[in-house]
C-alpha cells in the first residue's frame, strides 16, 4: 500500500510538472506586438466560417485602400497582410471543391496582395496602389460567378 501511495505521489508530481511547463511555454515563443492578427492559415469548414471570411475581407480591403491613399504604409501593410492569411483559406476552399476559376481568383489575390506588401516594404506607394488595384479586381470576378444574392438579403455560394 505504501508502494502505491508512492507512486500517486510521483506520478502527481509529474504530472504538475508537465502542466506548470505547459502553462509556462507559450510566452517563449509569443509573436512580436502587430503581428498578432496575422494568424497562420487555416481551413474553411463551414459556409458561415466562408461568410466571416469574407465579412472580414470586405473591411479590410476598403482599409487598404484608403490606408495606401493616405500613405499609411504600416496600416496598408498590417491590412494586406492578414488579407493574404485570409485569401490562402479561400484558396485552400476552392481548390479543395476543384473549381478552377474560383481557385485562379483567389490565387491571383494572394500573389497580388504580396505584390503590394512588397511594393509597401520598398516604399513605393505608386506600385503598391497598382497591385491593390488588381487585388480588388479579383473580388468582382469571383462574385460574378460564385456569389449569390437571396431575395430575404444576404449571399450564398454558388
Ligand atoms: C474566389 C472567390 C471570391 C473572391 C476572389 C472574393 N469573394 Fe467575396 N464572396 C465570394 C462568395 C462565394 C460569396 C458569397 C458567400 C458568402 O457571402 O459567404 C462572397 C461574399 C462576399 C461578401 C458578403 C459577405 C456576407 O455574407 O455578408 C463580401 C463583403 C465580400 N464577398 C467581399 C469581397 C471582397 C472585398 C473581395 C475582393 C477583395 C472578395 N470578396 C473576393 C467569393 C469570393
Amino acid at each position: 500500500m505504501k508502494r502505491v501511495l508512492s507512486f500517486v505521489c510521483l506520478f502527481s508530481f509529474a504530472l504538475a510538472v508537465t502542466i506548470a511547463a505547459q502553462v509556462t511555454a507559450p510566452t517563449a515563443g509569443e509573436t512580436p506586438a502587430g503581428q498578432a492578427t496575422a494568424q497562420a492559415p487555416a481551413k474553411i469548414a463551414s459556409d458561415a466560417d466562408y461568410a466571416t471570411h469574407m465579412k472580414e475581407i470586405g473591411q479590410l480591403n476598403g482599409m487598404l485602400g484608403k490606408a495606401i491613399k493616405g500613405s499609411m504604409t504600416d496600416e496598408a501593410s498590417k491590412a494586406a497582410t492578414r488579407l493574404e492569411v485570409l485569401f490562402k483559406n479561400i484558396h485552400g476552399y476552392w481548390s479543395a471543391k476543384k473549381v478552377d476559376d474560383a481557385t485562379t481568383a483567389a490565387q491571383t489575390a494572394v500573389t497580388s496582395l504580396q505584390e503590394v506588401q512588397k511594393a509597401l516594404a520598398a516604399n513605393d506607394l505608386t506600385a503598391a496602389e497598382t497591385a491593390r488595384a488588381k487585388f480588388a479586381g479579383t473580388c468582382m470576378t469571383c462574385h460574378t460567378a460564385h456569389r449569390e444574392k437571396l431575395p430575404e438579403g444576404g449571399f450564398r455560394i454558388k
